[in-house]
Formats: structure tokens, sequence, C-alpha cells
């Protein structure tokens, strides 16, 4: 275990776009090196010792990284169904573990994943930045001081229009049997022969992805329950289909979900084929006295007191009965006095974090903080597992075609 002052000697698992991407991040952080990298594609490993030296330890097999006490701990960012198995014997080799969301690839592997937390004592984080968004902690700070009144309803959406943000991503020309380890790829998904398109593009294949429910949903309800302090839905219902992109992909590019929460309604949405602009993302928090609403960059805060006065339909009655109406509505209801509280800005109030502000690098910075000084994961397998879980049950209901019921205190 590192002293505070120790370096923390870390290891890369899944060198691919995002394990390259957060190992960036941790390096320039002072007192964190890397010294070790795990891919089972053979170009992965060597563009990793372009990047951060030959010297690097290099394998296929993460066990030979687990077993190597040098290591202190591992970023973990290999496809969906090799992460639960991953981050468990992590942790019972004495690792601290950044684990890249959606902590897991089924919702029945998550009491394994927090046992296996409980039972080390390491620490475990899951990868999804938007609990260390600022947008998403004034929202967070606003919600929580009532600046728009009771919450009766959150819109959240990521829509994205273009080949890579479909999951396109590109296949290199040496890929074959003998530069891919395609059994350990494999894992406990079903065998199959060489295919590098579904290792390549593995989110569009159920068997070691999770959809748009994993890959996308999850990060907004990481930020739904980190902004409202939620800890889940009762009830999960999702449709969709797979309307663009029919290249083979067993999952859908057009997904909607409704969520109810104790007190709130939700509605996701991911759409691959969204026109314009090329990707959006973001919420709208709906409260009985105005919205907030969040793009990644962002925050727009809208004060609107509601409008409950009569109206509209008291005309249909005859004159008579309208004055008694009025009457009546006075004696119940006295004709509000101006008062400095009933002042409301004439404009929207908006927030943006300073330039430069990174979402991704605090989250590893949390990361290395919670290992120095012991301090409590920003993000453990608990509330992993709260936005991972509902996030999964959507698939349940799409592919199931039924609502589903989940115990967000039970976690079940
Ligand atoms: N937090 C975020 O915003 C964010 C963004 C992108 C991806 N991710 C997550 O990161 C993970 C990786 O996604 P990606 O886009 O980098 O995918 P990728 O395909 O670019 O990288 C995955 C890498 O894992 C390797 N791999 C596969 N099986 C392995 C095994 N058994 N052992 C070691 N390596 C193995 C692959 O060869 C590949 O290099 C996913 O879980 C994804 O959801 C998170």
């Amino acid at each position: 275990m590192p002293n505070p002052n120790d370096n923390i000697q870390i290891a890369l698992i899944g060198a691919g776009g995002m394990g390259m991407g957060d190992t960036s991040l941790a390096v320039a952080m002072p007192g964190v090196k890397l010294i070790a990298v795990c891919d089972i594609y053979d170009g992965r490993l060597a563009r990793a010792k372009e990047r951060w030296g030959n010297d690097l330890f290099a394998t296929r097999d993460y066990r030979e990284v687990l077993a190597r006490k040098d290591v202190d701990a591992v970023i973990i960012a290999t496809p969906d169904h090799w992460h639960q198995r991953i981050t468990i014997d992590a942790l019972d080799a004495g690792k601290d573990v950044y684990c890249e969301k959606p902590m897991i690839h089924s919702i029945d592997e998550g009491p394994a994943m927090i046992e296996a937390q409980r039972r080390t004592g390491r620490t475990l984080q899951i990868g999804s930045q938007y609990v260390s968004s600022l947008v998403y902690q004034k929202a967070k700070e606003l919600l929580s001081a009532g600046a728009i009144g009771q919450l009766n309803m959150v819109e959240a959406w990521l829509d994205r229009n273009t080949a890579i943000g479909a999951w396109q991503y590109s296949i290199p020309p040496d890929a074959s049997p003998a530069t891919i380890d395609w059994d350990r790829f494999l894992g406990s998904a079903p065998k199959r022969p060489f295919e590098p398109v579904r290792l390549f593009r593995w989110r569009n294949y159920r068997d070691y992805g999770t959809g748009v429910a994993g890959d996308l949903f999850v990060h907004l309800l990481t930020g739904l329950h980190f902004a409202t302090g939620s800890k889940g839905p009762n009830r999960v219902y999702a449709t969709g289909g797979l309307r663009f992109w029919k290249d083979g992909r067993d999952v859908p590019d057009v997904m909607l979900a409704l969520l109810d929460y104790p007190g709130f309604t939700v509605q996701l949405k991911v759409n691959f084929e969204s026109g314009t602009p090329a990707e959006s993302a973001g919420m709208k928090f709906v409260g009985s006295e105005g919205t907030i609403t969040t793009s990644t960059t962002r925050l727009t805060l809208a004060r609107r007191p509601r409008e409950t006065e009569p109206g509209y339909t008291i005309d249909t009655f005859p004159e008579a009965v309208q004055k008694d109406f009025l009457e009546q509505y006075r004696k119940q209801y006295p004709p509000a006095r101006a008062s400095a509280d009933s002042l409301r800005p004439d404009r929207d109030d908006t927030y943006a974090p300073p330039p430069g502000f990174n979402p991704q690098r605090e989250h590893h910075r949390a990361f290395y903080e919670s290992i120095r000084q012991r301090k409590p994961s920003v993000e453990d397998a608990v509330f992993g597992y709260r936005a991972a879980g509902p996030a999964l049950l959507t698939n349940v209901s799409y592919f199931e075609k039924r609502v589903c019921a989940w115990d967000p205190e039970k976690l079940s």
C-alpha cells in the first residue's frame, strides 16, 4: 500500500481508446507512474510502449499484471463483459481499482463486486466522470437549495449523429489470430470463430457490450443520482429500435426509457440519427418553480413561478356564475401582494466551469486522493450499481418487452 508521499504505480488493463485516455490523465498527476500494460491485441501493447516507454511490462494476460507486487492500482478499460471478473481478481490481489463504467455487464454481477470491495477494503472507483463534473455539482447545490421548488420530472438525453458516435470504430489492418488472443477476448462469452469486427466494435454486440443502456444511459443515471441524491427508480420501461445502423449489430440505435423515481419521473433518450447538432447531451430538471438545464459544459437556471390564477374556461360560464366563482376564489386565495420574495430575475442564470476544467481529470484526481488518504471513493461499487442496475434494466425491458421493477434500497 503506498504511503501518502509515495509514487503510486499503476497498470492499464485494456489499452484501447478509453484506457489510453484514462492513463494519459493519470500519469500527468504528480506521483503516478505507469509500469505495466495488458491487452489481448498486440498492436495496443506496442502503442502503449511507443507512448509510455519500452520498459513497460506488457502482457496479454491480466493475471500476470495482478501478480506483480510493484503494481499498486489498476485501470480497467476492457469491454464490459470483463469488468466484473478482472475487478474482483484485482481487489483480491490487493490492488486499488479504477473500473470504467458500466461496472457490470449483466445485473446479477453487481452484488459480488460490492462484496469484493467490502471484503478487501480496497479503493474501488467506477469511471463515470459525471460525479466529478462541476456542472452536476452546481445542479446538486441548486436542487438542494430549492432553486426550482419541488422536482417533478427529468428529461435526459445523449444523442449522436456521427459514425464514431454510433461506435463504428476502426479495425486495424494487422488484426489476425496471430496478433490477437481471440479466446482471451471472448472470455465467458459464447465461443465463436475469429471475427475482428466483434472485438473492435464490441459495443454493437450484447455478448460483450451493454448497448446504449450501459454505454450512455449509465452516465445519465450517474449524473442524475449525484445531482438529486436519489438512490434509484422503482419501475423501468424502455422502447426503441434498430433504425439506421443495420451493420450486423444486435442492439438498438434509438432507445427511450421511462423510470419512476420516488417523487419524480425520468425520461432517458439516446438517438444515433439525431439530425443536428452532431452530438448533444444534457438534462432538464423540471421543478414546480422553474427548470435547470445542463449540457456537458454549462447549466442554465430558469426560475418561473407557477401560474395559479383561474382563467380560460370561466368565460364559458354565465356572467353571474363567473362573478360568483371569482368571489369565492378570492375568499380562498386573496390577491398576492407584491413582495421582494416574489421578484424574479428577468433573465436566466447561466453557470459555466472555468476554461480548461475537465471532469474526467478531476475524476482521476479523486481516485488517487482516495488511495493516498484512504478516503471513501467518490463513486464506489454501491453507487456504481445504483446507476448500472436500472440502466441495464432498460435493456431487460426493451428485449423482453415488459415493465421491470427495481428496489433501490435492496438493489434487486
Ligand atoms: N467514462 C467514459 O466516458 C467512457 C468513454 C469511453 C469508454 N468507456 C468505457 O471504457 C471501456 C473501454 O471502452 P473503449 O472505448 O476504450 O473500447 P476499446 O475497444 O477502444 O478498448 C478496449 C480494449 O480492451 C482490450 N481487451 C479486450 N479484452 C481484453 C482482455 N480480456 N484483457 C485485456 N484487454 C482486453 C481490447 O483489445 C481493446 O484494446 C468500456 O467499458 C467503456 O464503456 C468509458
